[in-house]
């Protein structure tokens, strides 16, 4: 039975029974909308017990059926369930425009068109709910809007993409990248194109949208600075395990320098880290503050019913009027420069001096050397290091100036490190 089909058949069953309806526009029926349409079908009678308004899929856009002007004029609120920028961006504002309440799971658009959006459901009082396009099922929109919405948040971060996070979990068993993403794929936790995840990208879009959350001020994705996994080795999981260190990638939103840093990258994290801890396909976030020491919240990052369960209880936070419209927006500058240890990595000659040489150069631009392993490689050898907190951009013109040595022999990598160090 289609869900048209079947949501017909729902709104018959209540219209019998003569309870008030909540009407819902489903503009998508894929992953996540063929899942909130079932979900709502086996919780209609639990929610119109508690509520009074049974809610009912009044009709259903896809790319084949429905038409979009006619679903609006019939509904009480829209779930919007496409994906991607256009048309599901107009269909917002046109929903919005006519006094109805939105829910999506759309970050893309969020993290490109917040501030359009975050308007217009401002100016005409009406709610926009996206519980679903951060971290799935976990609830850390409403935890930031209403539990924390009084608490001063001076950090959130966080594993927020599931695919990167189970690619890391094989690799940390052994694997190789190429190995962990054909089994992401086999598994269904990587899509054909993994592009935007292994890249560091979608975790980035999932920051702008936290980022705004967490500390008023609209960020723009193109302003999240994003570093993915596609570069890392199995022998830089290796090392990790050897310093006693776990390997995520981490993204980042935070009050630094009297800005705001957001930015995402693969990071090493001390085994006592709460995040560090967090495997497979498991998205999870710490909010940090004075007030709060730290709170971590985690569970499934993705999946059609995971994401669809997010999507309903917007629906049903709508309908209980438990959400308020957008505030309006802060301003903090965004800084891009932010200090953070390193692990270096670099394969040199096995020759006297080397060392010296290397650590010399990195002292000349204030890096300091907290830990180092050397192994030799017949004729080479591979220092590891991990640094002190240092700017980013002084690692990087020591490690330029380390590269021109004629003694080295690969090119140098590195990653930060998030060292136990709650606010
Ligand atoms: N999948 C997940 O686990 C997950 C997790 C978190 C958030 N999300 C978000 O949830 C949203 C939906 O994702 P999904 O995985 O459910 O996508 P999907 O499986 O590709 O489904 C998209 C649906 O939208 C319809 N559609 C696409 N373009 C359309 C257009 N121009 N006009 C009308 N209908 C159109 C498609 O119609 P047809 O049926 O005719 O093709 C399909 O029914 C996205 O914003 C995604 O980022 C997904």
């Amino acid at each position: 039975m289609s869900a048209s089909a079947r949501h017909a058949d729902g709104e018959a069953d209540a219209g019998a029974r003569g309870g008030e309806r909540f009407r819902i526009g489903l503009l998508g029926h894929g992953t996540v909308g063929g899942a909130f349409a079932v979900l709502l079908d086996e919780r209609a009678d639990e929610i119109e017990r508690f509520n009074g308004q049974r809610p009912v899929i009044s009709g259903v856009l896809t790319r084949s059926q429905g038409d979009f002007a006619e679903i609006l004029a019939e509904a009480d609120l829209l779930v919007e369930l496409i994906g991607g920028l256009e048309p599901a961006r107009e269909y917002l504002l046109s929903a919005m425009r006519s006094g109805k309440d939105v829910v999506t799971a759309n970050k893309q658009l969020l993290s490109h068109h917040g501030e359009e959006l975050f308007e217009t459901a401002r100016e005409q009082g009406v709610r926009l709910r996206f519980e679903a396009a951060v971290a799935g099922a976990v609830p850390i929109v409403r935890v930031l809007e209403e539990s924390l919405s009084a608490t001063p948040i001076e950090r959130i971060s966080g594993i927020v993409n599931g695919t990167t996070n189970f690619i890391l979990t094989e690799m940390s068993a052994g694997s190789s990248y190429e190995q962990a993403l054909a089994q992401a794929q086999r598994s269904g936790y990587a899509e054909a194109d993994p592009s935007d995840d292994v890249s560091g990208r979608d975790a980035a879009a999932k920051m702008a949208i936290l980022a705004r959350l967490a500390f008023g001020t609209p960020v723009h994705l193109d302003e999240v600075s994003y570093e993915g996994i596609e570069h890392l080795h199995g022998d830089d999981m290796q090392y990790a395990r050897e310093l006693g260190l776990g390997l995520k990638l981490i993204g980042t939103a935070e009050r630094r320098d009297g800005g705001l840093s957001v930015r995402v990258h693969p990071a090493f994290l001390y085994g006592g880290h709460p995040l560090a801890s967090v495997v497979g396909p498991f998205n999870a976030l710490t909010v940090e503050s004075e007030a709060i020491t730290e709170i971590t919240l985690s569970g499934p990052g993705a999946g059609g019913r995971q994401t669809a369960s997010a999507v309903l209880g917007d629906v049903v936070s709508v309908m209980t009027g438990g959400a308020r419209p957008p505030a309006p927006p802060l301003a903090l500058p965004l800084i891009e420069d932010v200090a953070s240890a390193f692990y270096l990595h670099l394969d040199v000659a096995d020759n006297p001096g080397v060392l010296a040489a290397v650590t010399q150069a990195l002292g000349e631009h204030d890096v300091s050397i907290k830990s180092i392993v050397q192994r030799g490689l017949g004729e080479n050898a591979r220092l590891v290091m991990v640094t002190h907190a240092v700017r980013e951009s002084s690692l990087r013109t020591a490690v330029d100036r380390v590269a021109e040595f004629d003694f080295v022999r690969s090119t140098p990598r590195m990653i930060r490190v998030i060292e136990e160090e709650f606010i």
